[in-house]
């Protein structure tokens, strides 16, 4: 066993974990922080992303022992004071999500992007989240619930939407 050191949502963590655990391992199984999911076994999906230090890493590709001494954000650390982060609430405006199993990886995709990029292009936000599978939506609406964000977080109204624009979960 060795013993590992991190900070994940801004609380910090001491525990003993075998060399060969995974980090998403180490979040779900140690942590409870089930946000965090694993939807394959080769590193494709992007269900499992988190925040690494400031960037975004797929966490069944690294050991938790690579991530000692690591701040650490995961899904459940993104509200503040009970209130949505502007992805969180864009995903809810523009209908982001259908069966949600793939929308924490995305999520912290895109907050990923809103941080390089306070206005990405919808073909930027494409190429961002290139990495992130999701079997429902088609992606469309997801494009939207990151351009909803990233108004929201340059202080801007977010466009309206017709619902012709915004498609309806089936
Ligand atoms: S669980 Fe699929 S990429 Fe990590
Ligand atoms: S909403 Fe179901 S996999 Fe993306």
């Amino acid at each position: 066993m060795s013993t590992i050191s991190v900070t994940v949502n801004g609380r910090s963590y001491q525990n003993d974990v075998e060399p060969r655990t995974l980090l998403v391992h180490y979040l779900r199984d140690s942590l409870g922080l089930t946000g965090t999911h694993i939807g394959c076994d080769t590193s494709q999906c992007g269900a499992c992303t988190v925040m690494l230090d400031g960037v975004s890493v797929k966490s069944c590709t690294l050991l938790a022992v690579q991530a000692d001494g690591a701040k650490i954000t995961t899904i459940e650390g993104l509200a503040q004071d009970g209130q949505f982060h502007p992805l969180q609430e864009g995903f809810w405006e523009r209908h982001g999500l259908q069966c949600g199993f793939c929308t924490p990886g995305m999520i912290m995709s895109a907050c990923d992007l809103l941080q390089q990029n306070s206005n990405p292009s919808e073909a930027e936000i494409r190429h961002a989240l290139e990495g992130n599978l999701c079997r429902c939506t088609g992606y469309h609406n997801i494009v939207k619930s990151v351009q909803y964000a990233a108004a929201k977080m340059r202080g801007e109204q977010p466009e309206e939407v017709s619902t012709e624009s915004v498609a309806q979960p089936a």
